[in-house]
């Protein structure tokens, strides 16, 4: 489980996630506090990088032995809950790339179907951090993954960055992809009998873009 990084559980991500977990919570508060949590999440991926030296001198004259990230990144999203991140993602990282990869679970069998992707021309060459709230099954993240994949980026430089995962996913991911690291602000106990997360939070994308 060393690529399995998860936020500290501190008091503070735990109120945040009472509130997002919580049925009465209305959509602006959701929107608010689930924004809260992605940026937390955008910060620790940020943490991950790997970094090169990057001697500089301040202005006293001194020479400071500072460091810089050593690549470019990019976000991609799984659409359409996976759009919600993107704002988090510019918000530390500015003009930053994004690709899009519109994946959607077939309501009745939880099978994950691809229809279509739109990915930066140089992402072989990019870290990618890859945008979805939910970790349910693994059949979607794991098929966004593939397209990655098959685009060149190798697994060390794919980060998949997730509010909620269950352990069925994680497990389906770690096995399949053990270079990929997934950052998650919580690993939740199981999948209830239609493939949703329990506890969880329910529909991620209706609760964030509908109801
Ligand atoms: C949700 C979620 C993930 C997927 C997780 O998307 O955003 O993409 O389900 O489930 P899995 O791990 O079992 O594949 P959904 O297909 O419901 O579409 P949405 O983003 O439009 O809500
Ligand atoms: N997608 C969601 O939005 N929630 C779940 O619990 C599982 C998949």
């Amino acid at each position: 489980m060393s690529n399995v990084i998860v936020l500290p559980q501190t008091n503070q991500l735990k109120g945040l996630y009472t509130i997002i977990r919580d049925r009465n919570t209305k959509r602006s508060d959701f929107i608010f506090y689930a924004d809260r949590i992605i940026r937390l999440l955008v910060e620790e991926g940020l943490n991950q990088l790997p970094v090169e030296p990057a001697p500089i001198e301040t202005p006293t004259g001194s020479t400071f032995s500072g460091v810089k990230f050593q690549g470019k990144i990019c976000g991609v999203s799984i659409m359409r809950a996976g759009e919600s991140m993107e704002q988090g993602l510019r918000e530390c990282c500015r003009s930053v790339r994004i690709g899009k990869i519109l994946i959607q679970r077939d309501e009745e069998t939880a099978q994950p179907k691809l229809f279509y992707d739109k990915l930066p021309a140089d992402i072989d060459n990019r870290y990618v951090f890859l945008l979805d709230p939910m970790l349910a099954t693994g059949g979607s993240a794991a098929m966004a993954v593939d397209v990655l994949k098959e685009r060149g980026v190798p697994e060390e430089r794919i980060l998949f960055l997730n509010l909620l995962a269950a352990p069925e996913g994680i497990k389906l991911f770690t096995e399949k992809f053990p270079q990929v690291k997934i950052i998650t602000g919580a690993i939740d106990d199981c999948l209830d009998e239609k493939k949703y997360i329990s506890p969880g939070l329910g529909d991620f994308g209706d609760r964030y873009y509908c109801i």
